[in-house]
C-alpha cells in the first residue's frame, strides 16, 4: 500500500446513544461506516443537530461510542483503557475546537507546548524550537510572547492550530475552526489547513457550515439525522459509503 493511501482511521457499524438506560434516552449515530486516509482533506458537513461534533468527539477519543469499533493507525479503540486512549490520542490526533481554549495565564508559545508538557514535563530545548518553527509556520513568530487575550481571534485560532500540530499527528480534526471568524479569516484559515495537510502529510476532517469552505475540500462527508448521506471525492462516489 502506498503511503498516499494509507488508513488513518476507520469506523465499522458506530452508534452513538446520550441518556443511555435513562427515560430520556437517545440515538444520534445509527451505524456510521467511514475510513479517513492520509490523502484526505475532508469537509465533514450537515444540518445543525445531525451529529457532527458527536462523531467528531468520538473520532478524537474525548468520548466512546455505544456499540460499534474505531481503528486509529490499525488499533481497536473500544476495549481500551481511559489511559491508553489517553496516550494515542495525545500521539496520533491534534483537536482544533470552534472557541481555541488557550490558556489565558500562559503565552502563544506555552499553549502550543502543552500538550508535550501535559505527556513530558518540561520541554526541552527541542520541543521549544519545534514550537517556534510551528508558530512561524501558521504567520505568529514575532507572537510567542504574547497571552491570547493579546492576539485578535484569527491569530488566537492559529496558535489553537500549532498547539494542535506539536504532536506530528497523524490526523487533524477541527470543528466550526472558523464558525467566530470573518470571511476573509477563515478563507485564510482554510488556506493554513491546506498548507499543514500538504506539508505534513496529515489527514485533516474539518466540520464546516460555510459551503464556500467546504468547497475547498477535496472530500465531503454529508451526515444527515446521524447517518452518511453522501461521501465525495471530487465528483466520484467513496466506495462503501451510502
Ligand atoms: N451530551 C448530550 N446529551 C444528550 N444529547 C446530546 C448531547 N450532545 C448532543 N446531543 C444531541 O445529539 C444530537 C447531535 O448533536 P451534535 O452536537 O453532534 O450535532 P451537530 O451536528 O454538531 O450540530 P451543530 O451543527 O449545531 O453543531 C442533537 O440532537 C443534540 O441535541
Ligand atoms: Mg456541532
Amino acid at each position: 500500500m502506498s503511503e498516499q493511501s494509507q488508513e488513518v482511521l476507520h469506523l465499522e457499524a458506530l452508534r452513538k446513544s446520550y441518556n443511555i438506560s435513562q427515560p430520556n434516552e437517545v440515538e444520534v449515530l445509527h451505524g456510521i461506516d467511514l475510513c479517513i486516509e492520509r490523502r484526505d482533506f475532508a469537509a465533514l458537513i450537515g444540518p445543525s443537530g445531525s451529529g457532527k461534533s458527536t462523531l467528531l468527539n468520538i473520532l478524537g477519543l474525548l468520548d466512546r461510542p455505544t456499540s460499534g469499533e474505531l481503528y486509529l493507525l490499525g488499533q481497536p479503540t473500544s476495549k481500551m483503557q481511559d489511559s491508553e486512549r489517553t496516550a494515542l490520542r495525545g500521539s496520533s490526533i491534534g483537536f482544533v475546537f470552534q472557541f481555541h481554549h488557550l490558556i489565558q495565564a500562559f503565552t502563544a508559545l506555552q499553549n502550543i507546548l502543552m500538550p508535550l508538557m501535559l505527556a513530558h514535563g518540561k520541554p526541552d530545548k527541542q520541543a521549544t524550537d519545534r514550537a517556534r518553527e510551528l508558530l512561524a509556520a501558521v504567520g505568529l513568530e514575532k507572537f510567542a510572547e504574547r497571552k491570547p487575550n493579546e492576539l485578535s481571534g484569527g491569530q488566537q485560532q492559529r496558535v489553537a492550530i500549532a498547539r494542535a500540530l506539536i504532536t506530528n499527528p497523524a490526523l487533524l480534526l477541527a470543528d466550526e475552526p472558523t464558525g467566530n471568524l470573518d470571511t476573509q479569516t477563515a478563507e485564510d484559515m482554510f488556506a493554513l489547513f491546506r498548507k499543514v495537510h500538504e506539508e505534513r502529510d496529515c489527514a485533516v476532517l474539518l466540520v464546516t457550515h460555510d459551503p464556500r469552505l467546504s468547497k475547498t475540500c477535496d472530500r465531503t462527508i454529508n451526515l444527515v439525522d446521524g447517518l452518511i448521506q453522501s461521501d465525495t471525492r471530487g465528483q466520484e462516489v467513496v466506495e462503501g459509503s451510502t
